[in-house]
Parts: C-alpha cells; sequence; structure tokens
C-alpha cells in the first residue's frame, strides 16, 4: 500500500518512532515499530533515540511517553483519542478520595492524566499492578481510577486492603459473567482469558487474566487450540492474524462482537502520516506538575 511507504519513508526522514497499542486499528502495525500493552510501549519509550515519538494509543499513553522522554516531540495522531476511564478522575476527586484515608500510599493506573499523577506515589499498568502493589509492603494501598484492576490485585494478595477510586472501562464492563457462561456452553474446549479491567465476576469465572500482552504472550505459548478472549477486539484481530502468518493452527473467538474501545479507533493510518508531515498533533505537559508526575512514572519503572 503507497501510505504505508509513505508513513515508513516520513519515519526515516524525520528520525520518527512509532509506538502502536494492541487495540489499534490492526493495519497500524504495518508501520509500528513497537506493538503492545502500556508497560510495554512505557518501555520502548523510554529506551528510543529518536526524535520524534508517534504514539498510536489514546491520550494519557503519549503523555506518559511526553513525561518519561522531556526532550522529544511526542505526537498523537488523532486528538479525539481520550480514555473514558482516565476521565473518570480528576485532581479535585482526586484529593477528596485521598483525604478520606490519609497517610496511605496512593497507586495510579497509567490510564490517568498527568495532573493525576503527580500527586500520586506511584503508577502501575495491568501488567505490573500487583508486583507494585507489593513492592509498597503495606498493607494498605488507595489505587485509582479502576476498581476492578485494583479488587483484582487485592484478591491476590494476603492481607492487604486495596481501597479504590469508582472508576471503570466502559468497554470492558460490557462483558457480563453470562457472557462467560455462554462462551464455555459454545466452545467447551477453549481456554477463556480476560483483562483486569473485566467485573471481578467475570474475573473470578476465566482460566487466565492478564494485560493485553500478557494474553497474547500465553496464547502463543499454550498447546491448547482453541481461545476465547474478553478484552477488546484489537487483541483477537492481531492473534488471528498471527495465526494465520505462522501456520498456528489456533482458533480465536472474541468474547461478543461489540467489545470495541472507540478512543483507540480514531487512528488511522491517513491521520499517521499527516502526524508526521506537519508534526501534530503535539502533547506536552505544564512544568510545574511535570517533574512530579515523571517521577510518579519513573518509580514503576525502577521496580523490578
Ligand atoms: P494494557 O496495559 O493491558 O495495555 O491496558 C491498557 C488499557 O487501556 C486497557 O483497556
Ligand atoms: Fe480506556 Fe477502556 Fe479504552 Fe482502555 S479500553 S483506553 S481503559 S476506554
Amino acid at each position: 500500500m503507497q501510505i504505508i511507504e509513505e508513513i515508513k519513508k516520513l519515519k526515516k526522514e524525520k528520525n520518527a518512532v512509532i509506538l502502536a497499542h494492541c487495540y489499534q486499528p490492526v493495519e497500524i502495525d504495518e508501520v509500528a515499530d513497537f506493538v503492545g500493552d502500556s508497560l510495554y510501549l512505557s518501555r520502548m519509550a523510554a529506551t528510543t533515540d529518536a526524535d520524534i515519538i508517534v504514539f498510536a494509543g489514546v491520550h494519557f499513553m503519549a503523555q506518559s511517553a511526553k513525561l518519561i522522554n522531556p526532550d522529544k516531540k511526542v505526537l498523537l495522531p488523532n486528538e479525539k483519542s481520550g480514555c473514558f476511564m482516565a476521565d473518570m478522575i480528576n485532581v479535585e476527586y482526586l484529593r477528596e478520595f485521598k483525604s478520606k484515608y490519609p497517610n496511605i500510599p496512593t497507586v495510579c493506573y497509567i490510564n490517568s492524566t498527568a495532573e493525576v499523577k503527580a500527586e500520586c506515589d506511584i503508577c502501575c499498568t495491568s501488567s505490573n499492578a500487583l508486583k507494585i502493589v507489593k513492592s509498597l509492603n503495606s498493607d494498605k494501598v488507595l489505587f485509582l481510577p479502576d476498581t476492578y484492576l485494583g479488587k483484582w490485585v487485592e484478591s491476590k494478595l494476603e492481607n492487604v486492603e486495596v481501597i479504590t477510586y469508582n472508576g471503570f472501562c466502559p468497554t470492558h464492563l460490557k462483558i457480563r459473567p453470562t457472557d462467560i457462561e455462554q462462551a464455555r456452553k459454545k466452545y467447551p474446549n477453549a481456554v477463556i482469558l480476560a483483562h483486569p479491567e473485566c467485573h471481578y465476576e467475570v474475573c473470578k469465572m476465566v482460566d487466565f487474566v492478564g494485560s493485553t500482552k500478557e494474553i497474547m504472550d500465553y496464547v502463543v505459548k499454550s498447546n491448547e487450540k482453541e481461545f476465547v478472549i474478553a478484552t477488546e477486539k484489537g487483541v483477537v484481530e492481531r492473534l488471528q492474524r498471527d495465526s494465520k502468518i505462522n501456520n498456528w493452527g489456533k482458533s480465536f473467538y472474541l468474547i461478543k462482537e461489540d467489545i470495541i474501545c472507540q478512543n483507540m479507533k480514531w487512528n488511522t493510518l491517513e491521520d499517521i502520516k499527516y502526524s508526521l508531515e506537519n508534526e501534530c498533533y503535539e502533547v506536552n505537559v505544564d512544568a510545574e506538575i511535570f517533574d512530579k508526575a515523571r517521577q510518579t512514572i519513573e518509580r514503576m519503572l525502577e521496580v523490578k
């Protein structure tokens, strides 16, 4: 496709790197240097020597890349790409939440704004949330904005109370326990995998709970042949593509058809080309909160 060649040429000319989340439209992988989950992409953002980072994902991801790379230009191809969960908490709500539980360490999910990150102790993603909470060595932790990820972490720990803010992901909450029951009946031999943003009743019923990349790694290693995926459609599309290319002989079924994050689907190849040509839309973070928000992410990246 001509546009793919044009984007690759622009990337070279501008010394740019393209990071793509695995919920993005699948054709974006053709131009991406790295495709994965939030943690993997944050780590890649931390190691790149490109001058420009084009983040094919949602705003908080591009903002996190900017916090890790203050001297680089970070671009979000389509300005509409927000995150409903990240928008459920702001600094005012955060302060109110913290004031109810004073002197307890506060963990923010990476799905939050830089302003919110600046007032938390440490950040986490879905693949390291458990490790991050454990690293605090505290019997109580405040966790925000995702109540379900927080409660899933709590269920994996003994003697740690995870006090959660009441945020959630509308896309993952569409998955109901009855969907899991129906999938078990329809695909009795399938392994069912879910993202921890799903309702905890759903997480309790499935065979594996993990971040998008953990789900993808699990199925690659597994000897099983059928998998039902309870997360955003982009993960299933990538697995189906890779199975075909590599002759895995594995089948993947999305738990139900409408598990789509519209925010993740705004970016197109045309937007990426426009973004590189015009160096837009640049993501910046206010100077007053920059260092504090950055430290919250850096503390996470330091946890081994
Ligand atoms: P991952 O960290 O698993 O990529 O999740 C990000 C996200 O927004 C899931 O809804
Ligand atoms: Fe946000 Fe949910 Fe979309 Fe993830 S899937 S980016 S949490 S709205």
